[in-house]
């Protein structure tokens, strides 16, 4: 059993995250500010409400609490807000996480999960994308990511902290019991917004853009259910606790799908109609973004179960008629 501090662990990743380690004997507390997390969404864990920029709060923490790792998910996740106002993507994903860097070394905490994400890739110049495609991100949310991966690798080489940085492709589906789901206000994100739309909460989905060198002409994203998500975490919890070095790691199933394609697994699997309307371009969608997750499966030994792309939406629609 360890003890596990879990930023962010009210939101959509981070409260799955804090169930699944639970479930596996750990000892887990959530600190989050629930400025877009739910205190609901906190099953069997302690929940710590406050900002990672307040120091005191996480001194208090610490010394509250031995911790033996740190799985670190709190951050802001909107790609066209991060855009209009790069200073709270930065303040918080960066400013705010340095916090959190310096509060583990003051009490010698050595271990962290990172989320990262894929938008650190930007543009992809061969596809599916593997761990050492360059990295070129396209906007203020995407360099955060990169740049917080960029301090992780000289606080280890400085301080001997080590870290495990996952970049995730699309996050997707919900706890497959109906006890956690995701909750984004605004929703920006194809599948739920696809599934307000078939539960009668919307009123039609656009999709961005129909003329992309793809094969219907829709953006193709990969996505990945967020219980195999968390569970390659616990796999690289397993390989820190041991001593393990820092590495990063692309999640992704490899398997591309289309806007189309979703909305027409949400049709099969609800069976309800879905009204579409085309709309342009979304600034900074690359058309195609599928990963080559190889390095996770071989040296974390990760073997995500859920990855079936309609799956993912059962237990999404599941949440979503909740
Ligand atoms: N899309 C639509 N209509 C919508 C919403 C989305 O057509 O109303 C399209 C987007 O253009 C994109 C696809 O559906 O092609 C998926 O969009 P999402 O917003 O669901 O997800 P993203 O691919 O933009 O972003 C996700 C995460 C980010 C992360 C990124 C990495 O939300 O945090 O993947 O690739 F950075």
């Amino acid at each position: 059993m360890a003890k596990i501090l879990v930023t962010g662990g009210a939101g959509y990743i981070g409260s799955h995250m804090t169930a699944i380690l639970v479930e596996h004997g750990h000892e887990v507390v959530v600190f989050d500010s629930l400025v877009t997390g739910y205190p609901d969404a906190v099953l069997n864990s302690k929940l710590i409400i406050a900002d990672l920029a307040n120091l005191q709060a996480l001194e208090d923490c610490f010394a509250a609490y031995k911790f033996d790792a740190v799985m670190h998910f709190a951050g802001f996740i909107q790609i066209g807000e991060s855009i209009k106002n790069p200073a709270k993507y930065y303040q918080n994903n960066v400013a705010n996480s340095l916090n959190l860097l310096s509060v583990m070394k003051k009490f010698g905490v050595n271990k962290l999960i990172f989320s990262s994400s894929a938008a650190v890739y930007g543009e992809p110049l061969t596809i599916p994308i593997d761990i050492n495609h360059p990295t070129k991100p396209l906007n203020p949310y995407g360099s955060s990511k990169l740049i917080f991966e960029e301090i992780l690798q000289d606080y280890d080489l400085a301080y001997g902290l080590k870290s495990i940085s996952l970049r995730y492709f699309n996050a997707a589906g919900a706890d497959p019991q109906g006890l956690l789901g995701e909750r984004h206000n605004p929703e920006t994100h194809l599948i739920p917004l696809v599934l307000q739309v078939a539960s009668g909460n919307r009123k039609n989905v656009e999709v961005f853009g129909n003329n992309y060198p793809t094969k219907d002409g829709t953006c193709v994203r990969d996505y990945i259910h967020v219980c195999d998500l968390c569970e390659a975490h616990m796999q690289a919890l397993e390989v820190l606790l041991q001593g393990g070095k820092s590495a990063f790691y692309n999640l992704g199933n490899s398997n591309g799908y289309s806007v189309l394609e979703v909305i027409n697994t949400v049709k099969q699997v609800t069976d309800k109609e879905i009204s579409v309307i085309y709309g342009p371009k979304r600034a900074g969608d690359p058309a195609v973004l599928v990963a080559d997750a190889k390095a996770a499966m071989q040296e974390l030994g990760w073997r995500p179960k859920y990855v079936d792309l309609a799956t993912m939406i059962k237990h999404a629609w599941q949440w979503e008629c909740r």
